[in-house]
């Protein structure tokens, strides 16, 4: 699924939060396999590219609410710096111990060239 067509789909009876869809920063400036940081509206992003898709998770590790931000990604995921631990920066989900809980992921999309990324609802 291309990054400008990645929003979640609700379930019948879901109640969905208000959407809010703030530009970041151009496409390019991430380059694929990496990620950058980047705080819009109070929220620390890191915005990373897989390919050409865009995911976004919060800048906050699940297990001892410590930054990811200097934590390698590993395939699709990223590893804390801290610990060790590791999420899959498509789901937000731990994939490696001590990480156990998973970390807040954002809806994005692409327009123009700029990633916008959803902050809404939180
Ligand atoms: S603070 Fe991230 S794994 Fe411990």
């Amino acid at each position: 699924m291309l990054a400008a067509d990645r929003q979640s789909h609700p379930m019948p009876g879901e109640i969905v939060p208000e959407q809010k869809f703030v530009p970041t920063i151009s496409f390019t400036d991430v380059p694929s396999g990496k990620y950058v940081r980047h705080v819009v509206e109070g929220h620390d992003l890191l915005i990373s590219r897989l390919r050409d898709d865009i995911y976004v998770v919060e800048n906050l590790c699940s297990h001892q609410r410590q930054p990811l931000a200097r934590g390698r990604i590993v395939g699709g995921s990223i590893a804390c710096p801290v610990h060790g631990g590791m999420f899959d920066l498509r789901t937000g989900c731990a994939v490696k111990f001590p990480a156990s809980r998973p970390i807040r992921i954002y809806a994005s999309r692409v327009v123009d060239g700029i990633v916008e990324v959803d902050v809404g609802g939180a």
